[in-house]
């Protein structure tokens, strides 16, 4: 057990330090050095290898690494969806703990809640394409509950991955304006050997559903191959990549877009980014991958 751990009565397990007493997080935050650095990995919890390679690179940039673990309501639309999040809290801690974080904060629905609906955030019109054309609001949630994680945690950097290329994008412009100061650092997609982005959700797909999803990336893969073989015009890259889509899957966007504004382009540059969203068995998954 490590010395905060028994200052503040901080529930430990054998792993690693946990607190969901947002009082008690404050309280175990201002016994730090002022110049003790903090990295937060904010996570929704039912953590795999690509929540835990985050974890390992902000526990190398900094003395403490704290990841956040909460199902954010306020970010769904869809109240199955949040029901039937994976919860599997044992487990996170001790993917966590193997991964250098040195604090879990769990906060609870009913403390950090009034907080969220005290301070709600605003993305903006680039909450408005993709992801959040699909999911009205989605993005003013997140920026709500990072906003918060960030006042109660008071980290020198956090980390996102770039598997959420929308939500990333979005918390960097934003955190520029709204935490400057505070370093947003980022990750690179984790994929299962055949090609799939690891996501939580996975876990809800069956064998073939599976099978459709492994051609989202090769999808992606062969547009990337394309346009480096010279072909920059969008129209034509976008129809090779959907020509190689399952046709089982339920295609909610495939675009290539600029990597600021994320608007739609009509030629292909180095370091555009190619987004899709598409569900099987009901399961949404997304992927993106940047041109080089
Ligand atoms: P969650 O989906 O749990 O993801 C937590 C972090 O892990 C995000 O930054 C996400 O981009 C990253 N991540 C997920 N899958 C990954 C993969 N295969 N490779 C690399 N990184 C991956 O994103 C959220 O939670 C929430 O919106 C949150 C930011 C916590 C706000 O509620």
């Amino acid at each position: 057990m490590r010395d905060s751990g028994r200052i503040l009565n901080i529930h430990s397990t054998d792993l690693v330090d946990v607190i969901s007493d947002i009082r008690q997080f404050r309280e175990w935050r201002s016994t730090l050095n002022q110049t003790t650095s903090v990295a937060l990995v904010p996570t929704m919890g039912a953590l795999h290898e690509g929540h835990a390679s985050l974890i390992r690179d902000a526990a190398s940039t900094a003395t403490e690494t704290v990841v956040s673990i909460f199902v954010n309501r306020i970010q769904f639309n869809d109240a199955a969806d949040y029901a039937k999040y994976p919860k599997t809290l044992d487990a996170d801690l001790e993917i966590a703990a193997a991964a250098g974080s040195t604090v879990v904060f769990v906060p609870k629905e009913e403390e950090i809640g009034p907080l969220l609906q005290g301070a709600p955030m605003r993305a903006g019109a680039i909450g408005t394409l993709w992801e959040g054309a699909d999911r009205p609001g989605h993005f003013d949630g997140v920026l709500t509950v990072v906003n918060q994680l960030f006042s109660i945690v008071q980290p020198s950097r956090a980390r996102f991955g770039e598997k959420d290329r929308q939500q990333l994008t979005i918390i960097t412009q934003w955190a520029r304006k709204a935490w400057s100061g505070l370093v947003i650092d980022h990750g690179p997609t984790v994929r299962d050997e055949d090609g799939l982005a690891l996501s939580s959700r996975n876990r809800r797909l069956s064998p073939s559903g599976r099978k459709e999803a492994l051609s989202i990336n090769r999808s992606l893969r062969a547009i990337a191959t394309l346009h480096g073989s010279g072909n920059n015009a969008v129209g034509e890259l976008l129809d090779h990549g959907r020509s190689l889509l399952s046709p089982e899957l339920d295609v909610h966007y495939l675009a290539i877009v600029d990597s600021e504004t994320l608007n739609p382009i009509d030629e292909a540059r180095f370091g555009s980014i190619v987004l899709i969203a598409a569900s099987v068995d009901g399961v949404r998954l997304l992927d993106n991958l940047e041109l080089s």
